[in-house]
């Protein structure tokens, strides 16, 4: 079964009250938004594994440590997944970005693809899907397996807010990732909305409603 890490520091805490508030602006929500991803992403990273090296520093030779040359991609869900993105690449920069466009349709809570566009060595690399909501699980899980039918294997999903709904769907159906949480919401309203939650996470972190 997977792990799923419910994030406990008190800055990502702290920042996620911010984005609850109806009253944050979309600029203050955008930029939490990526603050916050940019701290999971440091706290998500815990085990990338390490190997020895031998430099020079201005004093003497030494054996430093590098990481082990693993290649790493983020993949967010289109659109909200995008306000991770550059927090994410603030801690990995040489990760590589694809992008997998998905909507919910609103009636049937269905997810509706509409654009995969990935790194053409996926399949090689350990990859971070993000999307600052997992609600009932569909599109993350529609997601993931959209990346397991082009080859790859090593997937993480990491989200800001998830409702327990979500979070049981994506372990029975995805077993094998590791689902990385800002903070663990209460349950899902008749409209599929996470409660307490913060409201639709794409209007929000774009001003389209
Ligand atoms: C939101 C959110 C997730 C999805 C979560 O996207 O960003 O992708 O809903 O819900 P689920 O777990 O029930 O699938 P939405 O479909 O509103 O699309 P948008 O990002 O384009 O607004
Ligand atoms: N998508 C969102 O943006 N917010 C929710 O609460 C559920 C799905």
């Amino acid at each position: 079964m997977s792990k799923v890490v419910v994030m406990d520091h008190p800055l990502i805490q702290h920042k996620i009250g911010i984005i609850r508030r109806t009253e944050t602006s979309s600029k203050e929500f955008r930029e939490m938004i990526g603050e916050i991803a940019m701290l999971m992403c440091y706290e998500a990273t815990r085990d990338l594994k390490l190997e020895d090296v031998e430099i020079e520093t201005p004093i003497t030779k030494m054996t430093a440590k590098e990481l082990a040359g693993k290649k790493l991609a983020v993949v967010p869900i289109l659109r909200a997944g995008l306000g991770m993105v550059e927090g994410m690449l603030a801690m990995i920069p040489a990760a590589k970005v694809g992008h997998i466009g998905l909507y919910r349709d609103p009636e049937t809570l269905v997810p509706v693809e509409y654009y995969c566009k990935l790194p053409a060595d996926s399949s090689e690399r350990d990859i971070f899907v993000v999307d600052p909501m997992l609600a009932t699980g569909g599109s993350a899980e529609a997601a993931i397996t959209m990346l397991k039918q082009k080859g790859v294997k090593n997937i993480r999903f990491m989200c800001i807010i998830a409702a327990p709904e979500g979070v049981k769907k994506l372990q029975e159906v995805h077993p094998d990732v590791d689902i990385y949480i800002g903070a663990l919401d209460d349950h899902l309203n008749d409209h599929g909305y996470i409660v307490p939650g913060l409201g639709d996470a794409g209007d929000r972190i774009f001003g389209t409603k």
